[in-house]
């Protein structure tokens, strides 16, 4: 049985102050409702205080862990405004995010450099959480598999066989973040079943079976049990909803109860 994950993708908001309460609020959340993995990722200024206030004092045990929006692909060096895998593991994090739609389109991050980036970060000895899914258009003209298949062969291109367990998937349909819209459980499940065969095409069926592929866009708490009862949507990745502390522990919530119901 995939144990969920729950991941909540601050994007450039909160400030100094409203980032530790917003951590300390989630560690509460996700005492509440223990079993599924939590992450969260502050922008890069405020990993060390949150990281910080999510280490003690710990609720009931719980872990929350903290991970980055993005990467570089290099150890150190002259490449200016950029953050290594290395010195995000000196701040304490655990996870990177690669290949968000953001970064896709905004900043024309392609599929090469996010595979870089990817093979570095789980070179150091982080986990990454691979962003892949398509546009409105690509949806509209039927090219959601091919699109989702294609990121996911190039994204996971020359990952070791054991390094594939600390990878999990985000299907991020782009016309679903930060819309409102979000896909259908029957549409999303659709394209989660796709991946994880294209998985098992490259690792095998057993790795398949244990990826964790989450479901993001516009997740909410009125959404999320609807969407986690699939069998394939292990969990989500959250953006506006991550920055409630109530509405994301309702999400962890909704997580907890798949888990036990698909258990
Ligand atoms: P929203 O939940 O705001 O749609 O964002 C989803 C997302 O991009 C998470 O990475």
């Amino acid at each position: 049985m995939r144990n969920p994950i729950i991941g909540g993708n601050w994007k450039m908001n909160t400030d100094k102050a409203s980032a530790v309460a917003l951590a300390r609020g989630v560690l509460s959340a996700a005492a509440a409702s223990p079993g599924p993995e939590v992450v969260v990722f502050p922008p890069f200024p405020y990993l060390l205080p949150v990281k910080e206030a999510l280490s003690h004092p710990t609720i009931g045990g719980r872990t929350v862990a903290v991970g980055a929006q993005d990467v570089y692909h290099a150890d150190r060096g002259a490449f200016t405004g950029e953050v290594s895998p290395l010195m995000l593991r000196d701040c304490g994090c655990t996870w990177a995010l690669v290949g968000h739609s953001e970064r896709r389109h905004i900043l024309h991050e392609g599929d090469d450099n996010i595979n870089l980036k990817l093979r570095s970060a789980l070179h150091a000895g982080l986990s990454v959480i691979l962003c892949v899914g398509e546009s409105l258009h690509q949806r509209d003209v039927g090219e959601t598999n091919h699109v989702n298949e294609k990121q996911t062969r190039l994204g996971l291109r020359e990952v070791k066989a054991e390094e594939i367990d600390r990878v999990v998937i985000a299907y991020e349909p782009v016309w679903a973040i930060g819309t409102g819209k979000t896909a259908t459980p029957d549409d999303a499940q659709d394209a989660h079943e796709h991946i994880r065969r294209v998985v098992a095409d490259i690792f095998g069926r057993d790795a398949a079976e244990r990826i964790r592929i989450q479901y993001g866009g516009s997740m909410n708490p009125s959404n999320a049990a609807e969407l986690m009862a699939m069998p394939d949507i292990d969990g989500g990745l959250i953006g506006g909803a991550s920055l409630k502390p109530e509405d994301f522990g309702k999400i962890i919530a909704a997580a907890a109860a798949a888990a036990r119901v698909l258990g």
